[in-house]
């Protein structure tokens, strides 16, 4: 049956949650051959966080989403559906999700993961916002999660002072009209796969006494061109989704962009004539946390009081794959007193009551 209308979808509440070890830059001189100057001239990375020993992606996902889902006023048995973004699974099967749901006791939702490098949050959003659109869900928990410390070759100064542990979470659900997301535009370009990718371990390369000699089971990552790639794509990206949005830069409130290199993040601002006040930057104290930046980034931004009901919210992200993914939100604050009831006596959803 086709949906007689289009649900707006927002974000109802969020979450975090980062494992209390830090690992600084003064650590990884006495691991490999770098320095705290390199590091942090060359990335902005301070510290990061690292998972205790048998922490996997499910065990950080469900601390974040409980917060996210006690903030968005959201029982777990109401959710429709989980979808975790993640490079860093528990496993490759079962999904990380369905491990989550169980936890969380969220007996009614379905669940599956979702796998786009550094931009899988953007991508899960997106996603789950389809579903609250055409009414086959209400409530959309969408997790970020990463062990990223599992994955790196601690001998590989290249990629192993990058990368830092975490998760953030966001509930989505029905707002009214003119709230919610306002645009979104994905992209990948399939032709730069392997300057990003960890090869072995599945069909191509199966695991084997060769592909473990070899490394394979490790990130391997180009920098150089990543870096290239993240230019390109933070400007060209932003504008395609704010004409999208209608919106002209100067009408962004707030930017959360994905947190690789302050290098990146200061010359996406520029380009986009964003001034520093207006974009959120974390990587000092978390690194690179992949799917998991831009919703730490969001939390953090909202408990500052940084974004606000009414706000234009910009997300942007690029990553593995590789593929890019931006959106336009304006936020929506469920407990902004002038909003109307979450749930009208009809039980209609909020914005079909305005
Ligand atoms: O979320 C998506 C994931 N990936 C990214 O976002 C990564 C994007 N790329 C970057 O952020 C940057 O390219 C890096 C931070 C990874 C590297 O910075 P760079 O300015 O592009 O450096 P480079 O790769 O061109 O390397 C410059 C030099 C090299 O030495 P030589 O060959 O010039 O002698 C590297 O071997 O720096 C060396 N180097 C290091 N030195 C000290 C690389 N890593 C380190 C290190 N400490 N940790």
């Amino acid at each position: 049956m086709r949906p007689k209308t289009v649900t707006p979808a927002g974000i109802w509440g969020t979450g975090i949650y980062l494992p209390p070890r830090v690992l600084t830059n003064r650590d990884l001189e006495k691991m490999v051959d770098t320095s705290d100057e390199w590091i942090l001239t060359r990335t902005g990375i301070r510290e990061r966080r690292i998972a205790e020993e048998g922490q996997a992606a499910s065990d950080l996902a469900v601390p974040a989403a409980r917060q996210a889902l006690a903030e968005a006023g959201v029982a777990a048995g109401e959710l429709d559906l989980i979808i975790v973004a993640t490079n860093s699974p528990d496993m490759l099967f079962p999904a990380t999700a369905c491990l989550v749901q169980h936890a969380l006791g969220a007996v009614r939702a379905g669940a599956f993961d979702l796998q786009a490098g550094c931009t899988a949050f953007i991508y899960a959003l997106a996603c789950g916002a389809q579903f609250i659109a055409t009414g086959t869900a209400r409530w959309v928990l969408v997790i970020g999660t990463e062990v990223l410390s599992r994955l790196v070759n601690w001998q590989d100064r290249n990629t192993c002072v990058l990368f830092g542990d975490g998760a953030g979470a966001a509930v989505l659900g029905p707002v009214p009209e003119g709230y919610g997301i306002l645009a979104t535009r994905l992209g990948a370009e399939g032709a730069g796969a392997h300057l990003l990718s960890l090869p072995a371990g599945l069909s191509r390369h199966p695991a084997s006494p060769e592909t473990l000699a070899k490394g394979m089971h490790y990130i391997h990552m180009n920098g150089r061109e990543v870096f290239k790639f993240a230019v390109k794509v933070m400007e060209e990206g932003f504008a395609e989704v704010l004409e999208a949005a209608g919106l002209s830069p100067e009408q962004v409130d707030f930017f959360i962009p994905h947190q690789a290199n302050t290098r990146i993040i200061e010359a996406a601002a520029k380009r986009m004539n964003l001034p520093r006040e207006k974009v959120w930057v974390n990587l000092d104290r978390y690194g690179n946390t992949s799917a998991a930046t831009i919703p730490v980034a969001l939390h953090e931004a909202v408990k500052a009081g940084r974004i606000k009901d009414g706000d234009r919210v910009a997300l942007m992200a690029f990553g593995a794959g590789l593929t890019w993914g931006g959106m336009v939100l304006r936020w929506y604050d469920p407990r902004k007193e002038n909003h109307i009831a979450r749930e009208g006596e009809d039980g209609h959803y909020p914005h079909e009551a305005v």
